[in-house]
């Protein structure tokens, strides 16, 4: 028989609460009653909100190829000081080459020393000035003849009063070439009430492309990422990158599908693409940068590959029509992880990591339940087949989830994995909390919780109504998102992985479409959303082992795990209610060490963090002494705790 006895730890922290009252949690620590994953918890993502232009890849220049707007040169505008003049037209019959297809051309009439004219970029809402900071602008130009320069490169502020940094170029020819300076700001106060410009002090005519301007970036990698945006994702440790999507791999028509191969080479090859999110994507962020990315968090990507279908509702007809789709897959497989010798490989190493990739897991599609032809059952088994015959290692996930109905999900073959999406109201996470996995058959294929995210209101995240409302969730959002990470945490040997999404939000006017989401910011802030926080709090104290653990007649919901190395017992507690919860730990199978930490997010449940309120919501730590037989905790209202013990 197990070791019946019940340590009941009384902690000083619950001293006047009446021990009678609290209902009893229970923790069969005698053995472990399933592993957890060691990938259970990740990121997903996509272009959307400006995660990518906008948000993390640094790129501070909008529009910068001029390939945004099909008539005039969109966030681009003329500067001419006292009495210059010039003006700005797009002119494809100058372009660069295929990809950079147009040009800005830029005539100016009249210029004199102190009198300058050009041209000035907005930025992604603003330019980002911070002191001390060294940018590095660059630009492919060339100008008729009788001009040669100089160029000034600038960043200043929007009425061009205030210069914060600048530096010259000088020797432009009538063909193209790129162009590089650096601009070093001095100790000025931050501000993203800036713009980029490009001046001359002379008439003249000169065409640029791939205007760029790049901020110090994480780990100073050339065309990398926003360092406080990364650290915010590295700080959640996270074990997976779920790319590229999301709708963003599928794209509206087949022809706006992530196609990985034109994102990658040099920045003047590549073209980008029309997103399914109303903005293109410059493709800067391409397959190899996502790979980097996740390296840079020490995660592992999880690839998910275009599988034949779109958003608007084309498809390509399983069987020869789909084999040039299949070659693309395997051909990414091998740029991600082909020994140097092999086609794709060797681009990777020319591309700088002769290393392969890790690579696990390979997702064929997103959400093909809406493709309504049926075709996803036999388009996926052919993608199965292809990728299990030439990568046997590989676990292919299908998209359609057990909370589809059966004649929707993959039926000629069995998934490794299939991926479920819960975007649920708190009350329907709450309910989930309570056992949505028992049902499940711990024999069929594991679950990745591809996307998930609570709502504190119906779900309508693209409704222009709510476009008012906070681009991330409040408190009570983030309870129903504990709450369901408890279900997910009880039963992490059945759902291997899981990520929230989306992810990141720009919550400059006009940047985001869909709320809410995990991570906001603006040309110079972040913030974490109380989500953020309550995701944070979980993944980074998590062990190895899963922990029987079951509360009765209470409100409160239970996780427990244990790290099998440390010794370290994890008890998360959600409290949904209005009133402070006492609860008693009825621990069986271990013993406690006296002391212990509480970390504990609770607050109103409208209360959340924001762009001018960075931090209100916030996780606290304190100190739990005096742990000994028969334990009970107050968990906050409206809050969640995370009770990190040690075991003898
Ligand atoms: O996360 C936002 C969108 O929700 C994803 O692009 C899509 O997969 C889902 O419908």
């Amino acid at each position: 028989m197990k070791r019946a006895c019940l340590l009941a730890v009384a902690l000083t922290l619950a001293a006047t609460v009446p021990r009678a009252a609290a209902p009893t949690i229970t923790i069969d620590a005698s053995a472990p009653a399933g592993r957890v994953s060691p990938l259970l918890y990740g990121l997903m993502t996509e272009e959307i909100n400006h995660s990518y232009d906008g948000g993390l890849y640094a790129e501070l220049i909008r529009n910068r190829a001029f390939l945004d707007d099909g008539t005039s040169p969109a966030h681009w505008s003329t500067v001419h000081r006292d009495g210059a003049a010039a003006a700005i037209s797009l002119d494809p019959t100058q372009a660069l080459n295929a990809a950079m297809a147009t040009s800005l051309r830029l005539e100016v009439t009249q210029a004199s020393p102190g009198h300058q004219a050009g041209v000035a970029n907005e930025g992604y809402w603003g330019i980002p000035v911070r002191p001390n900071t060294r940018y590095r602008a660059s630009f492919f130009a060339k100008a008729a003849p009788g001009f040669t320069g100089p160029i000034t490169a600038a960043i200043e502020s929007e009425d061009g009063k205030t210069v914060y940094a600048t530096g010259r170029v000088t020797r432009l020819t009538q063909t193209w070439k790129q162009y590089d300076v650096a601009l070093t700001s001095s100790a000025v106060e931050p501000t993203a009430r800036a713009r980029f410009v490009l001046t001359t002090d002379r008439p003249g005519t000169i065409w640029f492309t791939l205007v760029s301007l790049f901020p110090p970036t994480y780990r100073n990698q050339a065309n990398g990422f926003r360092p406080d945006l990364l650290q915010m994702l590295i700080d959640m440790r996270p074990k997976f990158l779920r790319f590229p999507g999301g709708n963003y791999l599928e794209g509206d028509q087949i022809a706006d599908r992530f196609d990985w191969k034109k994102t990658l080479g040099p920045l003047s090859e590549r073209a980008g693409h029309m997103a399914p999110w109303g903005y293109r994507s410059t493709d800067g962020l391409g397959l190899h940068e996502f790979l980097l990315w996740a390296e840079d968090m020490n995660a592992e990507p999880v690839l998910a590959v275009y599988a034949g279908y779109s958003l608007k509702g084309a498809y390509v007809k399983p069987g020869p029509d789909l084999e040039p789709y299949i070659q693309d897959a395997l051909d990414e497989i091998e740029y991600v992880t082909g020994p140097t010798a092999s086609r794709w490989g060797s681009l990777r190493a020319r591309a700088g990591h002769p290393a392969p990739f890790k690579l696990a897991y390979v997702e064929v599609g997103n959400e093909d339940f809406f493709d309504r032809s049926g075709s996803y059952d036999q388009r996926f088994a052919q993608f199965n087949t292809a990728i299990k015959a030439r990568y046997p290692h590989l676990q292919v996930m299908s998209t359609v989830g057990f909370e589809h109905p059966e004649n929707q999900r993959v039926r000629s073959v069995t998934p490794d994995v299939v991926d479920e999406h819960y975007y649920r109201t708190v009350e329907a996470f709450l309910n989930a909390a309570r056992g949505h996995y028992d049902k499940y058959d711990r024999k069929g294929p594991k679950i990745f919780v591809g996307e998930w995210g609570a709502y504190e209101t119906p779900f309508e995240p693209w409704n222009p109504r709510s476009r008012g409302e906070a681009p991330t969730p409040n408190m009570r959002a983030a309870i129903g998102d504990a709450a369901w990470m408890t279900e997910m945490e009880r039963n992490a040997d059945l759902v291997i992985m899981h990520g929230y999404a989306p992810l990141l939000v720009n919550v400059s006017p006009g940047a985001r479409q869909w709320r809410p989401n995990l991570i906001g910011y603006d040309a110079l802030r972040v913030y974490g959303s109380p989500s953020y926080h309550a995701i944070k709090l979980f993944a980074t104290h998590l062990g190895d082992e899963i922990l029987k653990a079951s509360a009765t007649e209470t409100d409160v919901l239970v996780s427990a795990t244990r790290d099998s190395r440390s010794r370290t017992l994890y008890v998360k507690l959600v409290n949904p209610t209005a009133a402070a919860a006492p609860v008693q730990l009825a621990l069986s199978g271990a013993a406690l060490r006296p002391s212990g930490t509480a970390l504990t997010l609770a607050g109103d449940p409208r209360d959340t963090n924001s762009i001018d309120d960075l931090e209100r919501v916030v996780p606290r730590t304190s100190q739990v002494t005096g742990v000994k037989s028969g334990l009970t905790y107050t968990i906050p209202a409206n809050g969640i705790a995370v009770l990190e013990l040690s075991l003898q």
